[in-house]
């Protein structure tokens, strides 16, 4: 399964629609209008992230409902849409441009080295795993010099999410991780209530909807859920992107030339390999869907991976194309549930927008820059995990 979940998830669309899988502990609804109904579901809580993030993130806006859902949203969605995005247009063409220079390393310790032309290297290491961390720093204005350490959170917090296994060394390096985060943001948070500027942290301390506002300990939890969120599912999208389009390099040259087609290829490669694959809920009561009845209490996964795939939605569902005209590429960034890459309802992934724009820019650099650009000799790319998943390396020469 773990070599190809796509093939076990056709067989449980076809078979078993609602499926109790053991390992898991979990229902899986794999169905296109199956996982719409429940996004939407009031019986379907968010009570999972308890135990898959309170730990390490606080209470995020993914376990919030209601009003407190609303207004601590409202606190930072006007950041992530229409003006408020495009403050942000200039961070992010300015992080593309230093990365793919190579000119990054006055501002990190990386060292990077500009890319030449007949070189081979991978990527996602010199160029996806830098840029959704690099400009979600930005945002908040957080050294870029900490990238290393940033890094290291996220990717251990993130494995404590996907940790569905309940690994305990998962987990405990999770919490560390989550724990230095906080204490590293505890004076930063302190030092921008007093000493506001135009960055994000500094627009949380002092935000206020309905006569609210934030606490420090709550805004520590927006910020790990933007590094968190906003670096490894924008990161792994990146290379699924380059997977599909250099493993048929004609599809590469297509867009290159053609760059209307760049949203449609992000999109479609959303649809076809989400980089988050499956969200988890918790039943208030009992449901009947797909032919059985859920017992309250019980854990359901929507697994995003199948219903984008669902044949009774898109024609050729298992097959990359660009042109296809049953998802509308306009809409597959926004909540009306085209395919579900970021979710659906009111959890609905705040930072879409963003996405969208750090994978458009981030490619047209790229067909810009690299109109040769291709896999290197003998590389595959494979794809890794379950809950999360993206090729692991992404071997290329220019
Ligand atoms: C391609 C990139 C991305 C993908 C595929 C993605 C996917 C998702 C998904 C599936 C959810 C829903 C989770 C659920 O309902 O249980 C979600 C929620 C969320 N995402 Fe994203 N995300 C992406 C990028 C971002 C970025 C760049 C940010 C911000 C910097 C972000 C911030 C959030 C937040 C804050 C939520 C929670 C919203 C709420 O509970 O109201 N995401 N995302």
């Amino acid at each position: 399964m773990a070599r190809d979940p796509y093939a076990f998830y056709r067989r449980l669309r076809h078979e078993a629609p609602l499926h109790y899988d053991e390992s898991a502990g979990a229902y899986l609804l794999t169905r296109h209008a199956a996982v719409s109904t429940a996004y939407r579901h009031p019986a379907f809580t968010t009570r999972n992230y308890e135990w898959q993030l309170e730990p390490v993130f606080g209470r995020s806006l993914l376990q919030l409902d209601g009003t407190e859902h609303a207004r601590k949203r409202a606190l930072v969605s006007p950041h992530f849409r229409g003006a408020g995005l495009s403050a942000w247009t200039g961070t992010i063409h300015r992080n593309v441009a230093e990365i793919l220079d190579g000119s990054v390393e006055r501002v990190v310790d990386l060292l990077l080295e500009p890319i030449r032309p007949g070189e081979e290297f991978d990527i996602l290491e010199r160029f996806a795993h830098l840029l959704p961390v690099f400009v979600i720093a930005d945002m908040l204005a957080l050294p870029k010099s900490d990238y290393r350490r940033f890094w290291d959170w996220y990717t251990a917090m993130i494995a404590f999410l996907s940790n569905l296994a309940r690994d305990p060394r998962v987990h405990d390096r999770g919490v560390a991780a989550a724990r230095e985060l906080r204490e590293y943001l505890a004076p930063i948070v302190a030092q921008r209530r007093d000493n506001p500027g135009t960055d994000l942290i500094s627009a949380l301390a002092t935000a206020e909807v309905d006569g609210h506002t934030l606490d420090d300990e709550e805004i520590k939890t927006h910020v790990t859920q933007l590094l968190n969120a906003g670096s490894e599912t924008t990161d792994k999208t990146f290379g699924s992107l380059f997977g599909h389009l250099l493993t048929e390099r004609d599809r590469y040259e297509e867009v290159a030339a053609d760059r209307d087609l760049v949203i449609p290829a992000i999109s479609e490669t959303l649809r076809l390999t989400p980089p988050s694959q499956m969200n988890g809920r918790v039943l208030a009561e009992s449901v009947e869907l797909e032919g059985g009845t859920i017992p309250a209490e019980s854990t359901v996964f929507l697994v995003i991976a199948s219903a984008n795939r669902d044949e009774s939605r898109f024609a050729g569902a298992e097959t990359y194309d660009f042109h296809r005209t049953d998802l509308s590429h306009a809409d597959a960034f926004t909540a009306r549930g085209e395919h579900f890459a970021f979710g659906f309802g009111r959890h609905f992934c705040l930072g879409a927008m963003l996405a969208r724009s750090e994978l458009q820019i981030g490619l047209d650099a790229i067909l810009d820059r690299f109109p040769d650009l291709r896999l290197a000799e003998g590389f595959t790319p494979r794809h890794q995990g379950l809950k999360m998943r993206a090729p692991a390396e992404m071997r290329v020469v220019v």
